[in-house]
């Protein structure tokens, strides 16, 4: 990263010592007189009304999205079935008491939902701080593209790296697995994987008991740790804000995958009533409810060509609308084939063929896109740096890097908008006075301006549906591993 944003500014460097140059020598052409425009220009208004058309919701259509997405909430909640189509599976974890703050203990957490994973040792004592230790791998595409022994049977040599002292009657461990995929659970410590989203596809654990299969690997190289409970993301999320914060309800994550977790009254959740004690719930009865609503697709989601380019070419086509407008894993992909669209239009990049680089798949990444929407430079020349560095690009005019940023700031504003509108269906749905939204995630946390156009969009639904709710959305710091250790000390902990 370092590296890159070195290499970005010694490109800017040498087109500014470029520019100077052609200052020196009096080459540099004077910007139009009086404000005219031209033809170019001209073009490139026209076009950004177009994708504005085309992509920006106003706050009413924003607001019906989030009712569309409360009615399937409620419709996953009643269902029993967890099936292949359900639309938003709507999972229970088996969480049923939010920690108080004063756990204490040493715990183990796993966190993995990327390509990249995350051990770390957790102490936790007793005031609702907490003690990290971490260390982060990163999945080889060997093992992504391999089957389900290695995939975790690399996950559990990296444990024994982490942890040596475990081994051969050592140290006893309790690890809370943070796995971030759609798992149905039937308890605390146990669940099928759904179907892999994200961009996943090692063989062999979808419709497989996820924790039978790490534990098995641990156990092979015996090491003395114990898998006490599997979660979600989201629900890690929200365990670690409320640690220290009781009106912490709902968790998000806007990252990789986008997805939410609130806490539900049991009674209402149908997959969860042969948990129902002998005489029925209490009222008080509450479960953590993972609600898998990347995979919303209500039809006021306009789907656009690019998104449903996207979508055909994705992993797993026909499923994770929602997040597929929204999450990091596609953003920078949505720009890219918009330029190739409006390069074969004749509206963009007019100098010369569109390079290559731009019609392979994921040749742009959300980090990139990000960067090229944060040029504040009156010419572009971070633009012009990238577009030369990365994407083989030459000779681009201002033109074109002005709607290039247009582009980038079309998709990220509309992923921040209708992610907006998922957390309005969660308020809706939870329907308190006071509610703490945790949130993790590098698109939230790191994509310039994403978390302002998020939060301003969820205070202008609330406004104008009159929803008596007042709403913090709060960033949750390593809330996923976190998470984790609090679910297992919620169970085991002192
Ligand atoms: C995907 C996964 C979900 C996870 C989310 C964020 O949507 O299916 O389980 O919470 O990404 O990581």
């Amino acid at each position: 990263m370092a590296t890159f944003i070195a290499g970005i500014f010694l490109g800017v460097a040498t087109i500014l010592a470029l520019d100077q140059r052609r200052h020196a020598d009096g080459k540099k052409k004077r910007p139009p007189a009086g404000g005219m425009r031209s033809k170019h220009s001209m073009m490139n208004m026209t076009n950004i009304t177009w994708l504005h058309k085309e992509f920006h919701y106003s706050n009413k259509e924003l607001i019906k999205i989030g009712e569309e997405m409360q009615r399937d909430f409620a419709k996953g909640l009643a269902s029993v079935e967890t099936g292949h189509k359900a639309e938003i599976p709507m999972i229970p974890s088996y969480i049923t008491r939010l920690p108080t703050g004063r756990e204490k203990g040493e715990y183990l957490a796993l966190d993995m939902g990327g390509t990249n994973f995350r051990l770390l040792k957790i102490s936790l004592p007793g005031d609702g701080t907490t003690l990290i230790r971490s260390t982060k791998a990163k999945l080889p595409d060997s093992v992504l593209n391999g089957d389900s022994s290695d995939l975790f049977g690399f996950i559990a040599e990296k444990l024994l790296s982490f942890v040596p002292e475990s081994v051969d009657g050592g140290k006893q461990y309790d690890l809370g697995f943070t796995f971030s995929f759609p798992v149905v659970q039937t308890a605390i410590d146990q669940g099928k994987l759904l179907r892999w989203t994200k961009g996943f596809k090692t063989k062999g654990v979808v419709d497989e008991e996820v924790v039978s299969l790490l534990q098995k690997e641990i156990d092979a190289r015996n090491m003395n740790i114990s898998i006490k409970a599997i979660i979600n993301d989201t629900v890690g999320t929200l365990m670690a804000r409320a640690l220290t914060d009781k009106n912490c309800v709902v968790g998000l994550i806007i990252g990789t995958g986008c997805n939410t977790a609130f806490v539900e009254e049991a009674s209402r959740v149908g997959k969860f009533s042969h948990m129902t004690p002998e005489g029925g719930f209490k009222k008080s009865d509450m479960v953590i409810v993972n609600t898998e609503m990347g995979n919303f697709s209500g039809p006021k989601l306009r789907r656009t060509r690019v998104d449903k380019l996207l979508d055909a070419q994705s992993l797993n086509p026909g499923m994770q609308f929602w997040e597929k407008m929204v999450s990091g894993l596609y953003l920078g992909e949505l720009v890219r084939l918009l330029v190739v669209v409006f390069a074969e239009e004749g509206k963009l990049f007019l100098r010369g063929d569109l390079a290559e680089i731009w019609k392979e798949k994921g040749s742009l990444s959300t980090y990139t896109m990000g960067l090229l929407e944060a040029d504040e430079d009156p010419e572009l020349r971070v633009v012009e740096a990238i577009l030369q560095r990365d994407m083989n690009t030459f000779g681009s005019s201002l033109n074109d890097r002005t709607f290039l940023k247009s582009i980038c700031k079309t998709i990220s504003k509309r992923a921040a908008r209708v992610a907006a509108a998922g957390v309005f269906a969660t308020l809706l749905q939870v329907q308190r006075k006071r509610v703490t939204v945790a949130v993790d995630g590098s698109i939230f946390k790191l994509y310039p301006m994403f978390h302002h156009w998020m939060r301003d969009a969820v205070e202008m639904m609330i406004q104008e549906s009159g929803l008596q709710t007042q709403v913090e959305i709060v960033d949750a710091e390593d809330g996923s591993g976190v998470g984790a250790a609090a679910a297992v000390a919620a169970l085991v902990g002192a």
